[in-house]
């Protein structure tokens, strides 16, 4: 797993948007694994500002999405779907007919085959982008005593019910579940990177740079096992983590 420091959160978002739009242009019919909340967030905009700029094409991508909540509309405003349209896929020329987020309204099974067709259907992920929850989540891989490889309903951690929840009128507006690709989905895509930021992921940076070690109780830190895997944070988190 490699580690890069930038000077900014700006920059990181920077990084992180070049290195897929690199992806893209090597490849243009590359298959991008994305994701949602407030860090990745503000990456798009740099890929949409590329794009507008002439420096990248989404025509021929495909997407899949981490996640998404169970029970929730597509409509919902904070849905992933349409944070997904919104941030991104309306903005640029991706065919939305290529892109996917699973549809958090349809019955759980039936939906984990279709997560599952949309991943392994035709060709792996050639990038997954990640952000990482408070407990060390990613996608919706909550800490605990085991991991699962495959797409799966999750529980939520309480503490990503209370950090999600300013999104929501009231932490108990928060959905409960969400259906996710477990761990094993995403290391098998090629490339991943992370982006993090910010005094609420100084514990678990801590943690995930204090050693070696890959526990499922740290979800986040399989990626120590990946080929290709870099996580990016700017120094006032790094300095942070590492004191
Ligand atoms: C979102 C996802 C989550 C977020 C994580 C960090 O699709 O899979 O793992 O990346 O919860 O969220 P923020 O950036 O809001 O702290």
């Amino acid at each position: 797993m490699k580690v890069i420091v930038t000077e900014s959160f700006a920059e990181s978002c920077q990084l992180v948007a070049q290195e897929i739009i690199d992806v893209v242009n090597q490849n243009p019919a590359a298959k991008l694994g994305l994701a949602t909340g407030g860090t990745a967030e503000q990456v798009y905009p740099h890929l949409v500002k590329a794009y507008q700029d002439g420096k990248v094409d989404f025509s021929g991508i495909s997407t899949v999405n981490l996640d998404e909540y169970m029970g929730m509309s597509p409509e919902h405003p904070v849905s992933y779907r349409k944070c997904m349209d919104t941030w991104f896929f309306d903005q640029v020329n991706v065919d939305k007919s290529r892109t996917y987020v699973a549809n958090g309204l349809n019955d759980p099974e039936a939906e984990i085959a279709a997560f599952n067709e949309k991943l392994y259907g035709d060709k792996m992920l050639d990038f997954q982008l990640l952000g990482v929850g408070v407990s060390g989540h990613i996608g919706f891989n909550e800490a605990g005593e085991y991991l699962t490889a495959g797409v799966h309903i999750e529980q939520l951690d309480e503490s990503t019910i209370q950090a999600n929840s300013r999104y929501f009128d009231s932490p108990d507006d928060v959905p409960r579940q969400s259906i996710t690709m477990g761990v094993g989905d995403i290391m098998k895509a090629e490339k991943i990177v992370l982006i993090a930021t910010g005094d609420s992921k100084v514990p678990v940076m801590k943690r995930l740079l204090a050693d070696d070690r890959v526990s499922a109780d740290l979800p986040v830190s399989v990626l120590k096992l990946h080929r290709d895997a870099t996580i990016v944070i700017d120094r006032e988190l790094y300095e942070k983590a590492t004191r």
